[in-house]
């Protein structure tokens, strides 16, 4: 691809993305943490100390060029027993906040980037439909104590990726696999995120509230019919099921785009397919160009996926998109790409508003612990040292119009 300009509308919004129990270090009082005690998935410790670095961090994110960041606001800390709000939780947000802010960045806010806390997760979690009633009351509090913090709000983090990974494959806490009960949960969550929409436009009719939306890209390998009739199948279930539900409650779609997958099906069965969504498997072993993670790299993916999320007729944040590189190889390349892609679908007018990289720093993912390298900025864990990777000077060299 021949290098453009990288060159957005004024207020465009190029930052990084973080997820607290990722980043902050000893959450304590949630799930995960439960979990990690009980040997079933990698310690988090004081992670990235993140939750004591953070004005830190958005110096660094500054420093890079960015004028926004998204993270998001620990459930579990804020509410550790049921019902129990703990002031001390609230008032480290607020100086979170007020620290981005300080550093020019747009603060773009997650309720719920999939970690619970314990005392919900007990009750069943988002499985229990009581849960739908505890995050309304979540976000209200929120709202009431933060909310004239927060620039950009987003309710809920993939939630048919935790349905799935949670409830149907038993990867993620709680480790269920009963496709009933990641039915319930991703009905559940609909609601959560509806009740929460409308929660934060009572007290704030004019805030702009959207999702954190798993969005993948599927192609048929070959273009034959059977290829093309699980390509649709697929696109409808994972990208489109969820938004269908709730778009008349929602200001703004946000595109979390990780995975392109393409897809082959022939008389002996699937190749390296399986219906797991989000997991990066319906794809062929031919290609080389991967992230550490093994997930296929296909910035113009993206881009398709932009232009079929115009119908929806909402503008659109790129809320997560990343890979993990610890040998800093291809995330230069990859997000100049994806840039440029993103300045096309904005050409043929479709509403992108931002672009939020997955992520500042290097991070706890999930079950693979501290091993992938997702960060614009390199963490040494035994001494805490951040440093930016090379690849980051791209976001310096992007204009704004006007
Ligand atoms: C997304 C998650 C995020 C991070 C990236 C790599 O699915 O939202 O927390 O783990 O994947």
């Amino acid at each position: 691809m021949p290098e453009t300009k990288l060159k957005f509308p004024k207020g465009f919004l190029i930052g990084a993305a973080s997820a607290a129990h990722q980043v902050e270090g000893n959450n304590i009082n949630s799930d995960w943490w439960y979990w990690e005690q009980q040997g079933k998935v990698p310690k988090s410790g004081d992670c990235t100390d993140h939750y004591n670095r953070f004005d830190e961090d958005f110096k660094l994110a500054a420093d890079l060029g960015l004028n926004s960041m998204r993270i998001s606001i620990e459930w579990a800390r804020i509410e550790p027993k049921e019902g129990q709000w703990d002031g001390a939780a609230v008032e480290h947000y607020r100086k979170v906040l007020k620290s981005m802010k300080s550093h020019g960045l747009t603060r773009v806010v997650t309720l719920w980037h999939w970690t619970l806390p314990q005392w919900l997760s007990s009750k069943g979690g988002f499985e229990n439909p009581e849960s739908v009633h505890a995050f309304a009351r979540f976000t209200w509090f929120i709202v009431k104590n933060l909310g004239s913090e927060v620039d950009l709000w987003m309710t809920l983090n993939e939630p048919e990726i935790h349905a799935g990974l949670g409830y149907q494959q038993g990867v993620h806490p709680p480790f269920k696999k009963d496709l009933y009960a990641s039915y319930k949960v991703l009905q559940n969550l609909i609601k959560a995120h509806k009740i929460a929409f409308h929660t934060i436009k009572q007290t704030y009719p004019k805030a702009m509230v959207g999702i954190a939306k798993n969005s993948s890209y599927y192609e048929p390998y070959k273009k034959n019919i059977l290829n093309r009739m699980v390509v649709f199948f697929a696109d409808r279930i994972s990208n489109h099921y969820f938004l269908e539900k709730i778009k008349n409650h929602l200001d703004f779609i946000g595109v979390n785009y990780y995975f392109y997958n393409r897809i082959h099906v022939d008389l002996k069965g699937y190749h390296e397919m399986n219906f797991n969504f989000g997991q990066g498997q319906l794809t062929l072993k031919d290609s080389t160009d991967r992230s550490d993670m093994g997930w296929l790299l296909y910035p113009k993916g993206l881009y398709y996926l932009l232009l079929d999320l115009k119908k929806y007729k909402k503008p659109i944040y790129i809320t997560e998109n990343g890979l993990a590189d610890a040998a800093d190889s291809r995330r230069g390349k990859y997000l100049r790409e994806v840039l440029t892609w993103v300045q096309k679908a904005i050409a043929q007018g479709v509403d992108v508003r931002g672009y939020l990289h997955w992520a500042l720093t290097d991070n706890y993912e999930w079950t693979q612990g501290f091993g992938p390298r997702f960060g614009l900025i390199e963490i040494d864990y035994t001494t805490q040292a951040r440093k930016v990777r090379s690849s980051a000077a791209i976001l310096k060299e992007i204009e704004y119009n006007g």
